[in-house]
């Protein structure tokens, strides 16, 4: 398959290029920026990028490329921190620019005919970060844009197909960017679109029959995005040799358990192995408040339930995993790279070392956006490729303090409220997150002729963009009203309604 190779040189976008790339149908590898140009080479790539990066080329620290890339007879883009390369490499020159050039600026197209440009206005909106710039042009180097801080804004060596830009193309801030990255990939380094994920089931599914064989595979199916989407996936392409083991910890959000039980089991016919677990971790939980412990003990029960049902299903000789791109690639460690500083703070369905199994991850290649794409591809439900974010621990992060079944069942009332308000108002999916929070706080009301001493719930609607800062979301007053009527209304146990209007930082999305 065609690809262009990323070079990772510490730049919080790196991943966002090798999206752009691939929107642009391409399929796209990164690599750490010291990877041997020869193990490049072998990679057979049709391009090369090389990202940004928070250091200076002259920094004692800087992380430099194996220069032999320059050698390899392919076509560079070299982004920002990778314009610098260019220069350093190429007989250039760069200096400490005296002012920092951050955030919008429009670049003046100096030759109309340069590839990058192609299709484009002389005059583009971009998106600057970055300190140093070219004070000389690297050798057989021309200038074909300039900003009102840079002379040699975007240069290009036509002959070598060596381009370098100062802006960031890869950002929502540089509009025409993605025209920018597609002019490379398309028209510099010749690349069709052959990566779909029309195509990838078909690979992924070819790949999965050879590695499988005869042999069988246990999943985990939660329900999420990436399990479900991998559920399909392996189906397809090995049908009954799958066995999926759907725990059921008693704290998921309303008509969950079923919605993946008539999705898996009935649509698909799929091996389903259903185990109702939740005695176990409804008496495991019994009286814990800290939150901390209560990810710790469902973590555990998570792992013992989860071992004993792989031993009712039978020997396998494969564990399916819905591992991502982005939990595989490793993250390049350079100070002032906050890429690096983002660990997934959570993952409770981490499996014991010693289970024997193989582990099957077909999702490993692929972006979140890319997984829902293929979702949809395999023909799942937009309930479940469109699913918003659901941690591990389920309600229990949402029930304060102790949980039982009775206070469970509240909050799964008041939450399918909240979520059939918001789908009903079109709103559902157009947020990051929308849920119900019951807080052990309980408070006088009134109802009919009665005094109530009743519960409080609260509601979280937030946006974001990965789960690391969020906004709350204006949600119409109307449709407030509604919601804080209908549970008060509704769900016996809760008589006040209350609005989470914290963004994150300084709060989180859940309130645990
Ligand atoms: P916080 O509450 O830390 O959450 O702002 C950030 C995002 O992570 C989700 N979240 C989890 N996801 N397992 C997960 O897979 C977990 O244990 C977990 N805890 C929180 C949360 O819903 C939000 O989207």
């Amino acid at each position: 398959m065609e690809q262009i190779v990323i070079l990772d040189f510490g730049s919080q976008y790196t991943q966002v290029i090798a999206r752009r790339v691939r929107e642009c149908n391409v399929y796209s590898t990164l690599v750490r920026f010291d990877t041997p140009a020869s193990e490049i080479a072998a990679m057979n790539p049709k391009g090369l990028i090389l990202s940004g990066g928070p250091s200076s080329v002259y920094a004692k620290e800087a992380p430099l490329p194996d220069k032999a890339i320059f050698k390899l007879g392919i076509p560079v883009l070299g982004i920002c921190y990778g314009v610098q390369l260019l220069a350093h490499y190429l007989g250039g020159k760069v200096e400490r620019g005296d002012k920092r050039e951050y955030g919008k600026g429009t670049l003046a197209v100096a030759d109309p005919q340069c590839a990058l440009f192609k299709g484009l206005s002389r005059e583009l909106q971009v998106w600057n970060s970055h300190g140093d710039k070219l004070t000389r042009l690297p050798k057989d180097f021309v200038v074909v844009g300039t900003t009102e801080n840079s002379d040699y804004a975007a240069i290009e060596d036509s002959r070598r197909r060596f381009f370098g830009i100062q802006f960031h193309p890869e950002v929502v801030h540089t509009p025409r960017g993605r025209e920018i990255i597609a002019n490379f990939v398309h028209g510099v380094c010749g690349c069709g679109r052959d990566w779909t994920m029309r195509n990838y089931v078909e690979q992924a599914t070819e790949e999965i029959r050879a590695r499988v064989g005869k042999d069988r595979v246990i999943l985990g199916l939660s329900g999420g995005v990436d399990s479900s989407v991998a559920a399909a996936l392996i189906h397809r392409a090995i049908g009954d040799q799958l066995t999926c083991i759907f725990v059921n910890n008693g704290l998921l959000r309303a008509r969950e358990a079923d919605v993946v039980r008539e999705v898996f089991g009935r649509n698909f016919k799929i091996r389903l192995q259903y185990e109702d677990a939740t005695p176990l971790f409804l008496r495991k939980l019994k009286g814990v408040s800290d939150p901390e412990r209560k990810r710790k003990v469902i973590g555990k029960a998570f792992v013992d339930v989860f071992q004993a049902a792989t031993k009712r299903a039978g020997k396998a000789r494969f564990l399916a995993q819905g591992t991502l791109y982005p939990d595989v690639i490793e993250s390049v460690p350079i100070a002032g790279n906050p890429a690096a500083l983002i660990k997934s703070h959570h993952n409770v369905g981490g499996l014991p070392k010693n289970m024997k199994f193989e582990l099957l991850e077909p999702l490993r290649a692929l972006f979140k956006d890319e997984v829902r794409q293929l979702g949809v591809e395999l023909g799942l439900p937009k309930e479940i490729v469109q699913r918003q974010p659901f941690p591990g621990p389920g309600l229990a992060v949402r029930c304060l303090g102790p949980v039982s079944g009775p206070k469970l069942e509240i909050l799964r009332k008041a939450d399918a409220i909240v979520v059939e308000e918001m789908k009903g108002a079109d709103l559902y999916y157009k947020t990051w997150q929308a849920f119900a929070v019951l807080l052990p706080v309980r408070s006088v009301g009134v109802q009919g002729d009665e005094r109530t001493y009743e519960y409080t719930a609260a509601l979280r609607v937030v946006d974001s963009q990965d789960g690391m800062t969020a906004d709350w979301v204006h949600v119409p007053y109307a449709l407030l009203e509604k919601i804080s009527t209908r549970i008060t209304n509704e769900v016996r146990g809760i008589n006040r309604v209350v609005l989470d209007i914290t963004s994150k930082p300084p709060g989180t999305i859940e309130w645990e």
